[in-house]
C-alpha cells in the first residue's frame, strides 16, 4: 500500500513547487493536497500533475475539525508537510484575526487529529511543519539567525508563526509526537502571488505602472529560490532528525532598491526597452508598520548535517523567474483581475 503523505496549502506557491517535486519523485507516496483555496490557493500551479495516480486534492480547512478528523481517518495518513498558512505580512496588518485562526488554530487543529490518529503508532510518522525566520525578528547590520537564536516576532503574521512553531515543539515535548520545523528566508520563482515584491514588481513593470519601494528601500532580504526550498523540505522530510529545527536560507542578501534595480535591468533586457527605462518607475512609498530591517539565515547545520545547498545563483534565478511571468502571462492576468484590483488600491493607493 502506497503510504499516504498529507501536504497542506499545496495550492500555494511554496506548496505547489513541494507537491509537484513529491508527485514526480515518489510514485509510491499517496500525496494528498489539503487546500481551502484562499485568495492565494490557486489549481492552476498544479495543472501539470494533477491527473497523476498519486495525487489527490482536497478542499478543505484546517480549522475545520470534523474535516480534518475525517481526512486522517480515510486516508491513513503517516506523515503531514504543512504549509497552509496567511503568509503575507501586510495583511496581517490589516487583518490579524484571519493569521491567528488560520496559522494557530489550523496548527493546533492538525497536531490533534495527528496526536488522535498515530497515538498506538508512532513509528514511521512524522509532522513536518514550514515556518520562517520572521519568528527571529529583525537583525542589525550584522549577525545571523541561527536555530540558537530567541525569538522575537513583530508582526501579527511573525507572531501567529512563532506561536505555531511553540505549540508544535510542545506537542513533541508534551506528547512525543515525531515532528520537525523548518524556518526559511524569502522565496522567489514562479507561481508566487503578486503581492509579494517580486511578483508585484514584476507585473508592474510588465505594466509601465510604479513600483511600490517601501520607506527609503534598505531592507535587507535574504532571498532563496523556491525549487530550492523545495528540495530543502524534500531532506528534512526524509532525513530530518525528529524534535529538531533547521534553518534554510539562500546567503544572499539584498536591500530592497538593489533587488528592485537589478529587476529593472533584467526587465528592460527582457522586454528590449531602453537600458533604465523600468528604473524610472520606482517609486518610494510609505513605510510598513514595524517594518523588520534585515533577515539573513545561517543554514549551516542544514548543510553540515543533511548535505544541502541552494542551487541557483540569484541572478540566475530572478532571470529564470522573469521568464516565467512573462510566459505565463495568463495566470498573472487572471489573478489580477477582480478581488486583487481592490486589495491593491486599499494597500497602496490609500496609504
Ligand atoms: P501562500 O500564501 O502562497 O499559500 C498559502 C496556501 O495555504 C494557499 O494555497 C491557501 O489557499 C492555503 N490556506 C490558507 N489558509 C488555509 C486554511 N485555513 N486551510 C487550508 N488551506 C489554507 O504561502 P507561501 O508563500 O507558499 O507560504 C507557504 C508556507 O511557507 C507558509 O506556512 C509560510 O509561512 C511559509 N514560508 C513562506 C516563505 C515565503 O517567502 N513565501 C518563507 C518562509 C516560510
Ligand atoms: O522571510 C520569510 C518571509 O518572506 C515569509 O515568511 C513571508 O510569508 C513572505 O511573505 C516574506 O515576507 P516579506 O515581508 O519579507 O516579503 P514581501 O515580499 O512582502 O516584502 C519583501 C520586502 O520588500 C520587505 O522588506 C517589504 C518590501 N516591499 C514589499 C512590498 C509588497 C516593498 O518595498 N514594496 C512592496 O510593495
Amino acid at each position: 500500500m502506497k503510504k499516504s503523505i498529507l501536504i497542506t496549502g499545496g495550492a500555494g506557491f511554496i506548496g505547489s513547487h513541494v507537491i509537484r517535486r513529491f508527485v514526480n519523485k515518489y510514485p509510491d507516496y499517496q500525496i494528498i493536497n489539503l487546500d481551502v483555496l484562499t485568495y492565494a490557493g490557486n489549481l492552476e500551479n498544479l495543472t501539470d500533475i494533477e491527473t497523476k495516480p498519486n495525487y489527490k486534492f482536497i478542499k478543505a480547512d484546517i480549522t475545520d475539525e470534523t474535516a480534518i478528523d475525517k481526512v486522517f481517518a480515510d486516508n491513513k495518513i503517516e506523515g503531514v508537510v504543512h504549509l497552509a498558512a496567511e503568509s503575507h505580512v501586510d495583511r496581517s496588518i490589516s487583518d490579524p484575526m484571519a493569521f491567528i485562526k488560520t496559522n494557530i488554530l489550523g496548527t493546533v487543529v492538525l497536531l490533534n487529529a495527528a496526536k488522535k490518529y498515530w497515538k498506538d503508532n508512532y513509528d514511521g510518522k512524522l509532522f513536518y511543519h514550514i515556518s520562517t525566520d520572521e519568528v527571529y525578528g529583525s537583525l542589525g547590520e550584522e549577525g545571523l539567525f541561527t536555530e540558537e537564536t530567541s525569538y522575537d516576532p513583530r508582526s501579527p503574521y511573525s507572531a501567529s508563526k512563532a506561536s505555531s512553531d511553540h505549540l508544535v515543539r510542545a506537542y513533541h515535548h508534551t506528547y512525543g509526537l515525531p515532528v520537525v520545523i523548518s524556518n526559511c528566508s524569502n522565496n522567489y520563482g514562479g507561481n508566487q502571488f503578486p503581492e509579494k515584491l517580486i511578483p508585484l514588481a514584476i507585473n508592474n513593470i510588465k505594466n509601465s505602472k510604479p513600483i511600490p519601494v517601501y520607506g527609503k528601500g534598505e531592507n535587507v532580504r535574504d532571498w532563496l529560490f523556491v525549487e530550492d526550498h523545495a528540495s530543502a523540505i524534500d531532506l528534512i522530510f526524509h532525513k530530518g532528525k525528529h524534535g529538531d529545527t533547521y534553518n534554510i536560507g539562500g546567503n544572499n542578501e539584498w536591500k530592497n532598491i538593489d533587488l528592485i534595480k537589478l529587476l529593472c535591468k533584467i526587465m528592460d533586457d527582457k522586454l528590449q526597452r531602453p537600458n533604465g527605462e523600468s528604473e524610472k518607475l520606482i517609486t518610494y512609498v510609505k513605510d510598513r508598520a514595524g517594518h523588520d530591517l534585515r533577515y539573513a539565515i545561517d543554514s549551516t547545520k542544514l548543510q553540515k548535517e543533511l548535505g544541502w545547498s541552494p542551487s541557483l545563483q540569484f541572478e540566475e534565478g530572478l532571470t529564470k523567474t522573469v521568464e516565467w511571468y512573462l510566459k505565463n502571462q495568463k495566470w498573472l492576468d487572471d489573478i489580477v483581475s477582480g478581488g486583487y484590483q481592490q486589495y491593491y488600491q486599499k494597500q497602496y493607493v490609500t496609504r
